[in-house]
């Protein structure tokens, strides 16, 4: 059950049963009608959603199923249209994208498109923007696919997306601003078999909670890594003719796993972040958190079978592979592995092509946000507080909004804001790791997308232990 959810039904229920009102309350009480007085001003009306006639429509069915990440292992799991990883959604930028979703699986579901800036109504946040969908019931989201970048779709409703409802999204640019011969999506996670649990609530992490120490954190069991659902045992192949050049677009599709990523004999030149373009920029390796994205373009000048490989940064699995396979070795041989990195990307490497508007001033606005770990029970919070009993970040539409994070945790958080990228440093991002032991993140943002807005850490064990909150517009 999405049992984060139902708890805030159900508090919500007994608070309507009582009458109590209380900034909390309200928080956690996402149901209420927009335009309600609060305190903290009107709400203001969200974008409409579109109503052009759609360029692709597609059906999506969540349902379980089977799925055999080697030939010889199968586990159930819940996917969409019977894939795992779902479905890939490619459409150009601009196109009126309609998906209906059926809900076939035996609880509440919603599918949140993660990075693009789709008009409130549509982002797929149970309690927060839509009822969720009930067992049985569709669900047609409707918007316009811009910008052009890498995305991801995945349900938004508790653990969920821990148990494999997740898709890539593409949406293609019309010019790019970097040349390549050929592409591949390469899905990144981690692969939980059966039911994902918060240590709190039985998962194996609650009888590690010990070893991780107080401020510490747990890892679900996870059985290893994967890349586009396949285990390293038997790893994807990505045909490539010399003299090529290859874009590869990356994606953290996992829950609660920190990936660094190497391609063996091959320099990355990294194109993209969360689906932004950057200035062209040389590496052997990148670090990404659950949520990120990076397109690279590889030049295919070094003919041989190599691996692809990602490593959990914070777990003991053995990395997630896919092979890169020159059309002129035959298909023989055992891929080479990687060697270790000398030149690893960091964020200040990163350029974006253009900067976001609205944000180079001072800001209007700023919130200094404390990410830490709740005392005791597995709870995470953002100052203290645990989503959905959380007070909302009121802000204003034109405001340029700053958000500084600081991490009294010993463990990253990779923070994600719906609705909007934003500035750091010289990138625009909609996802960014704030490291560990006072890591500080400074992000700006440009308010121009009204509605209420998830603002969360995408390892989903955090955020469904409460460490979000949302970010509400007001007049
Ligand atoms: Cu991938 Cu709240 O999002
Ligand atoms: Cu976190």
């Amino acid at each position: 059950m999405p049992h984060r959810e139902q708890r805030s039904l159900s508090r919500r229920r007994l608070l309507q049963l009582t009458g109590t009102t209380t900034l909390g309350a309200l928080a956690g009480c996402a149901g209420q009608l927009p335009g309600t007085d609060d305190g903290g001003g009107r709400e203001v009306s969200p974008r409409p959603t579109v109503t052009a006639e759609p360029d692709t429509s597609v059906s999506l069915t969540a349902a379980s199923g089977t799925i055999r990440p080697t030939p010889d292992t199968s586990t159930t799991n819940w996917m969409y249209e019977g894939q795992f990883p779902g479905p890939e959604l490619r459409v150009q930028e601009g196109d009126v994208l309609s998906v209906e979703l059926t809900n076939d699986l035996q609880e509440e579901t919603t599918i949140h498109w993660h990075g693009v800036p789709v008009p409130n109504p549509v982002d797929g946040v149970p309690n927060v923007t839509q009822d969720p969908i009930a067992s049985g019931n569709t669900f047609t989201y409707t918007f316009r696919a811009e910008p052009a970048g890498t995305y991801f779709y995945h349900s938004h409703v508790g653990l969920q997306l821990d148990r494999g409802l997740l898709g890539p999204l593409i949406v293609e640019e019309r010019e790019p601003h970097v040349e390549y011969d050929r592409e591949y999506v390469v899905v990144v996670d981690d692969y939980l078999p059966g039911e994902p649990k918060l240590p709190s609530d039985g998962g194996r992490g609650g009888g590690m909670g010990g070893r991780g120490g107080m401020m510490g954190d747990v890892r679900p069991p996870y059985e290893g890594l994967l890349i586009n659902g396949r285990l390293p045992e038997n790893p994807q192949t990505f045909d490539v003719t010399e003299g090529e050049r290859v874009r590869f677009r990356f994606v953290n599709a996992s829950s609660a796993t920190v990936f660094g990523v190497r391609i063996a004999g091959h320099e990355m030149t990294v194109t993209h972040t969360d689906g932004r373009p950057v200035e062209p920029v040389d590496a052997d390796s990148f670090v990404f958190g659950a949520g990120e994205r990076y397109d690279v373009v590889v030049e295919a000048t070094n003919p041989g079978r190599w691996f692809v490989q990602a490593d959990a940064l914070d777990g003991n699995e053995p990395p997630a592979r896919a092979a890169v396979e020159y059309e002129s070795t035959g298909g023989s041989g055992t891929p080479q592995t990687p060697s270790s990195s000398s030149n690893r990307l960091q964020y200040g490497d990163l350029r974006a092509l253009s900067s976001l508007d609205g944000v180079s001033d001072d800001p209007d606005r700023t919130f200094d946000l404390t990410l830490s770990r709740g005392r005791g029970e597995y709870v995470w919070t953002i100052d203290g507080q645990t989503y959905p009993d959380a007070d909302p970040l009121n802000i204003r539409p034109g405001e340029h909004v700053r958000i500084r994070m600081t991490n009294q945790s010993p463990v990253v958080h990779p923070m994600h804001l719906h609705g909007h990228f934003f500035q750091v440093g010289n990138a625009v991002k909609d996802t960014v790791i704030v490291p560990g032991h006072r890591g500080q993140v400074t992000i700006d943002f440009h308010a121009d997308n009204p509605g209420r807005w998830l603002f969360h850490c995408h390892n989903l064990y955090h955020l469904d232990a409460g460490m979000a909150r949302v970010v509400r517009y007001v007049e």
